[in-house]
């Protein structure tokens, strides 16, 4: 096993940041059409910075442990930072080939997140227009 895998199954049987976050300001799941798997993010946020995140939900190791590793990529970043990742970044992220089916699974975790962040920042600008 390559030490990519060693470290997906690392944080597919240890997930980091694996839970719910206190009081978040946004809260999002998104699901795979293809497999019906879900995952679901939380994440507080201060000055356009995330300061904590979690995730929860149910997949396959390639979703649950990109959902791991993001977590520790996004935390403490900026919110434009988080919401410039793109498909490529979680290749690099993921460290192995990803063929389409696989990279949905990849994908998810960050659809999650980056929607999360969307609903919270139209929701914030809905507050300073009224
Ligand atoms: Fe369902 Fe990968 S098989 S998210």
């Amino acid at each position: 096993m390559n030490i990519y895998k060693q470290e997906l199954m690392d944080h597919y049987r240890n997930p980091r940041n694996h839970g719910v976050v206190d009081r978040p300001d946004f809260m999002c799941e998104e699901s795979n059409p293809s497999c019906g798997d879900a995952i679901s993010f939380t994440g507080n946020i201060k000055n356009s910075q995330l300061t904590h995140v979690a995730f929860t939900g149910t997949g396959c190791v390639i979703s649950l442990a990109t959902a791991s590793l993001l977590t520790q990529k996004v935390e403490k970043r900026t919110l434009e930072q988080i919401m410039s990742i793109v498909a490529d970044d979680i290749r690099d992220l993921v460290g192995i080939e990803l063929g389409p089916v696989r990279l949905k699974c990849a994908l998810l975790p960050l659809e999650a997140l980056q929607n999360g962040i969307l609903n919270y920042l139209l929701t914030l600008s809905h507050k300073i227009k009224k």
